[in-house]
C-alpha cells in the first residue's frame, strides 16, 4: 500500500479548483432568517394559549435581575431623587481596605492609583480621558454620584454593577474619599474627637 503522505499532493491538486469554486459562488448565508421567521410581536393575541395572550406571567417566584433589593439610598445612591450625601452604610477599616483592593483592580487601570487621572490608558484614551476624582468636578460630587458611576457607568466609562455587591461599591466610594481628602488635606477641626486628639498630642 502507498504511504498517505504520498497521495496529498494529488489531494492538494484536486480539491484545489473545487476550493476555489465555494469561495466564489457559494451560496450567500441567510442570516435575517431568525428575525424574519413566523412569530408573534408583544400584545398580540394567540390560539395557543388559553387566555390569548403572546405575553406570559412569570412563573411564580421569579426574581427579576433588576429588582431593588434594599432600600434606594444603598442601593441606588439616591433619596427622594436626589444623590446621597453621606455613604449609608456603616464604615469599617477593613471595608475601606476592600475599597482599596477593589479600587486598584478595576479604577486604577483608567483613573490612576492616586485617583488623579494619570495612567497609560488615560494616556491613550482620545474621544474622552477618565477624569482626575481628587480634583473639581468629581472632589465635589455627591457620594451617591460616585456610587452610580460605579453601579451604571457614566457616559465612555462602562458599569461595574455586575463586577461589584451593593457594598464594594460603597467601599470603592469610601476609598475614593479616602484619596480626595489624602490628596486636598483635612481640616483638624472636622476630624472626628479621638482621631483629633491623638493626632494634636503626636504634634505637640
Ligand atoms: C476603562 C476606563 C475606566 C475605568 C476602568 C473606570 N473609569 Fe471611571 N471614567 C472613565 C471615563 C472615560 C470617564 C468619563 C466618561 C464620560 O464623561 O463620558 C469616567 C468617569 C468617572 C466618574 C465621573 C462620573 C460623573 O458623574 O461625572 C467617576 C466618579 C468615575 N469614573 C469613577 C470610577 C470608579 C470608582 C471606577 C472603578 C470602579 C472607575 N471609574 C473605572 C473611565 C474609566
Amino acid at each position: 500500500m502507498k504511504p498517505i503522505a504520498a497521495l496529498l499532493p494529488l489531494l492538494v491538486l484536486a480539491a484545489g479548483p473545487l476550493l476555489a469554486s465555494c469561495k466564489n459562488s457559494g451560496p450567500e448565508m441567510d442570516f435575517e432568517r431568525m428575525v424574519n421567521q413566523a412569530h408573534f410581536e408583544y400584545y398580540e393575541e394567540t390560539p395557543f394559549f388559553e387566555d390569548r395572550r403572546v405575553m406570559r406571567e412569570p412563573p411564580p417566584g421569579t426574581v427579576p435581575r433588576d429588582r431593588l433589593l434594599g432600600p434606594p439610598d444603598v442601593m441606588n445612591g439616591t433619596a427622594d431623587g436626589k444623590f446621597v450625601e453621606a455613604i449609608p452604610i456603616p464604615l469599617s477599616r477593613p471595608m475601606l481596605d476592600e475599597g482599596q483592593g477593589r479600587f486598584q483592580v478595576f479604577c486604577a487601570p483608567c483613573h490612576g492609583a492616586a485617583g488623579d487621572g494619570v495612567s497609560v490608558v488615560a494616556n491613550n484614551m482620545e474621544l474622552r480621558k477618565p477624569p482626575s476624582l481628587v480634583a473639581a468636578p468629581v472632589l465635589d460630587y455627591p457620594v451617591g454620584r460616585i456610587y452610580q458611576a460605579i453601579a451604571q457607568g457614566y457616559g465612555l466609562m462602562p458599569t461595574y454593577g455586575s463586577t461589584l455587591g451593593v457594598e464594594e461599591r460603597w467601599s470603592v466610594v469610601a476609598y475614593v474619599r479616602a484619596l480626595q481628602l489624602r490628596t486636598n488635606g483635612v481640616a483638624v477641626d472636622t476630624l472626628p474627637e479621638p482621631v483629633r486628639v491623638r493626632m494634636q498630642k503626636e504634634l505637640r
